[in-house]
């Protein structure tokens, strides 16, 4: 197992049906499902909506900083031992919000066990703050600038949720100030959402990544801007595969990504709810499209190069690579 960093996962979506239940009982919650086996089975998805719905829902059992605290770690441990060295976590603010979950208590939470990560597991990590681009413009200014107390504890903002009929463009001013205050951004672009989603998320957002991304490739214009500028893409196949993005692994264009020189990574997304960590995403890439070892070397080389750490850290996790790889 190669050495990786893990750059598109959202912290909501690594919550697995049994702590969803360990943590519904501590807080005195009901799951409107009778059993880990019930709720685990419901996670059939037709399309990215029919899994935003279980996903919002599975989150409503998270209360206290504590719980926070001990969805991440859970993650920390699964990632950790499926080669992850460093890992960028996305987290929903306003969906916790819009539920009387304070921001604190969210981001103090996670950012406890951001530290903890380090000591526990050796693996570092960062928040990334997300909009919900099905809310509106004045909902993601309102939340950004209740989170600059705590700019110290998330290092970028992103952008995810429903994405078609919610373009990059209305989140131009927020995604302004962002930069303006000294986040990098990353933007979901291209999931099911038009290449032109895309384009706006480089051009009007400015982003240093796109998340997906898979549907540049229907634009050969854009395949070379995403080249030129070395924009990397976080690519999440089990997800693409489980939301119908593509109909099967054989299907999918991460393979093609590579053969056209652009900067791939693989990424889990929602592990929870779409049948695998990160390694288990290789192994499904793998079996499904024949992928060489230089290859898989290659994305892992790619999300190291592709994170948002110093250029020491990178030198570190690079040489890390390259010893396990021969
Ligand atoms: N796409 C958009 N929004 C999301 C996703 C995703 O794959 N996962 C959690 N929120
Ligand atoms: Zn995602």
């Amino acid at each position: 197992m190669l050495p990786k960093a893990e750059l598109h996962v959202h912290i909501e979506g690594t919550f697995e049906p049994e702590l969803i239940f360990a943590i519904a009982e501590r807080n005195r919650v009901e799951v409107p499902y009778p059993s880990v086996e019930a709720l685990r089975s419901a996670y059939q998805f037709s399309d990215l909506q029919s899994f935003l719905n279980l996903y919002y829902a599975g989150m409503n059992v998270l209360k206290t900083e504590q719980d926070f605290f001990d969805l991440a770690m859970a993650y920390f441990a699964k990632a950790s031992a499926q080669g992850v060295v460093h890992s960028e976590l996305f987290f929903d603010p306003q969906a916790h919000i819009a539920r009387g979950v304070p921001f604190e208590v969210v981001i103090n939470g996670l950012d406890q066990a951001v530290r903890q990560s380090k000591q526990t597991h050796g693996l570092s990590s960062s928040l990334i703050m997300c909009f919900l681009r099905d809310l509106t413009a004045e909902s993601a200014m309102e939340v950004f600038n209740q989170s600059l107390a705590h700019g110290d504890k998330f290092v970028a903002v992103g952008l995810d949720s429903a994405e078609v009929g919610n373009p990059p463009s209305k989140f131009k001013n927020v995604f302004d100030k962002a930069r303006a205050e000294g986040f990098v951004t990353v933007a979901h672009a291209g999931e099911e959402g038009p290449p032109e989603y895309v384009w706006q998320a480089i051009d009007l957002l400015k982003v240093s990544r796109i998340d997906h991304g898979v549907r540049s490739l229907e634009d050969s214009k854009l395949v070379e801007a995403l080249k030129e500028q070395a924009i990397p893409l976080t690519v999440c196949p089990l997800s693409n595969v489980k939301l119908k993005v593509f109909s099967s692994m054989a299907e999918h264009n991460i393979k093609k990504m590579l053969d056209l020189g652009l900067n791939a990574t693989v990424n889990s997304d929602d592990p929870a709810y779409f049948g695998g960590y990160v390694e288990d995403n290789f192994t499904a890439v793998r079996q499904a499209l024949n992928l060489s070892k230089a290859e898989e070397i290659q994305l892992c080389r790619n999300s190291i190069n592709a994170a948002f750490i110093d250029a020491s850290e990178k030198a570190q996790y690079l040489s890390q690579l390259e010893k396990s790889a021969v």
